[in-house]
């Protein structure tokens, strides 16, 4: 079992919504996929209890940080893939959930504020050594988007694919679907490029 960790400190950088669209790529490509939401808000969970059908899966409930091991451990022969969202901030347990993680990725939407805000995050991507890509979310097609994009691959890997601004996010949002079973056909398309590269840096 893969496990990917997605981490930004700056809340709404669209981590939630990444950690479901990914999800569900996956299991349509025929992974076994376990979701655990280890925000407080918990998004991710109230976005799952609106879905019809069971995969990606979640448990009954989330396990506290300080269990996560154990319950990753559980979960290591039943799944192929487990992702894990966690909360807008960089808590003293971040540490933990990324060693567990095979990657980690942060989402970061293209802005000057969005940018400033990467630091904690980055630090403690750093402190866990875990292999990481930055990804561009909510971005316009616009030259702010390829100079955050330059910024950024001066800190790390940045994915290839991005995720632009697309009412077809949040609607999906609603409904406990993923882009990639809705009639959009751009933003399905820019999902499973994303789920393909990332599949690729896990190998
Ligand atoms: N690519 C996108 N296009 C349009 N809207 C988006 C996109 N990504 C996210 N959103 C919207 O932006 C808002 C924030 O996204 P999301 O909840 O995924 O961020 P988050 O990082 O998980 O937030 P938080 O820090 O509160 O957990 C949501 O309303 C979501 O529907
Ligand atoms: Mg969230």
């Amino acid at each position: 079992m893969k496990v990917i960790t997605v981490t930004a400190q700056k809340g709404g950088a669209g981590k939630t919504t990444l950690a479901r669209n990914l999800a569900i790529a996956a299991a349509q490509d025929g992974q076994r996929v376990l979701l655990i939401d280890l925000d407080p808000q918990k998004s991710l969970r109230r976005w799952w209890e609106a879905r019809e059908g069971d995969a990606p899966a979640m448990l009954d409930s989330d396990p506290p940080p300080g269990r996560l091991r154990a319950t990753v451990d559980a979960a290591r022969e039943r799944f192929d893939l487990l992702l894990i969202d966690t909360p807008p901030a960089t808590p003293a347990w971040l540490g933990d959930v990324l060693a567990v993680a095979d990657l980690a990725l942060a989402p970061v939407r293209p802005s000057p504020d969005d940018l400033r805000a990467i630091g904690g995050t980055l630090g403690a991507l750093r402190a866990a050594r875990t292999p990481f890509a930055f990804i561009l979310t909510q971005a316009p097609r616009a030259k702010i988007t390829d100079e955050t994009a330059r910024v950024l691959a001066g800190h790390g890997r940045v994915a290839p694919v991005n995720m632009a601004q697309r009412v077809s996010y949040a609607e999906s949002a609603a409904t406990g679907q993923g882009v990639t079973e809705g009639s959009d056909g751009r933003a399905s398309q820019e999902v499973r490029d994303l789920w393909s590269y990332v599949k690729g840096v896990m190998e």
